[in-house]
């Protein structure tokens, strides 16, 4: 499998920038994301949020097995990663760059501007199985899993 291209690195790895494809021409852009390439997860949902209220926010959560890769195909917003240890904020505003984000890493978004869109690339059917909403559980399992 051909690794993404890597922006750049950053602390709470594995969460990385990817560039994504860019076409240009005189009718405007196109970009895409490949399973196997840009996307390192066979993609299993498809879903995107819009219509967020400027200066909104959404997530608040962490997935137990779903890959994903956010992207701001419109407007941009923050993302807040949180891996129980540390915190990063990136934000997404250009519709040609994806955030990867792994399992079992709390998520949050703000700063919405007007009319973005937020798509989101997913490994995993939607299963409300799949979620940490409490953040109390989530640190509960992280504990878990690092005793030996
Ligand atoms: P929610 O997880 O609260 O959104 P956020 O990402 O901002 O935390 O999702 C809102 C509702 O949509 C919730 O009832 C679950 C449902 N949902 C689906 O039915 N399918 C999906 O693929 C997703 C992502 C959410």
């Amino acid at each position: 499998m051909k690794p993404p291209a890597f922006i750049q690195p950053m602390p709470l790895d594995p969460c990385r920038l990817v560039r994504l494809p860019r076409l240009s021409d005189p009718r405007g852009h196109l970009s895409f994301a490949e399973g196997g390439s840009q996307v390192p997860f066979a993609i299993q949902r498809v879903f995107y949020m819009y219509g967020i209220p400027e200066g909104g926010g959404r997530g608040g959560h962490a997935l137990k097995r779903c890959h994903q890769l956010l992207i701001a195909l419109a407007g941009g917003f923050d993302v807040v990663l949180d891996d129980g240890v540390g915190q990063r904020r990136e934000r997404l505003e250009a519709p040609d760059v994806g955030l990867l984000i792994p399992p079992m890493i709390w998520r949050s978004m703000d700063r919405f501007a007007a009319g973005s869109i937020c798509l989101v690339l997913a490994s995993e059917k939607y299963s409300e199985e799949d979620y940490y909403r409490r953040r109390d559980d989530y640190v509960a399992a992280l504990a878990n899993s690092r005793t030996p």
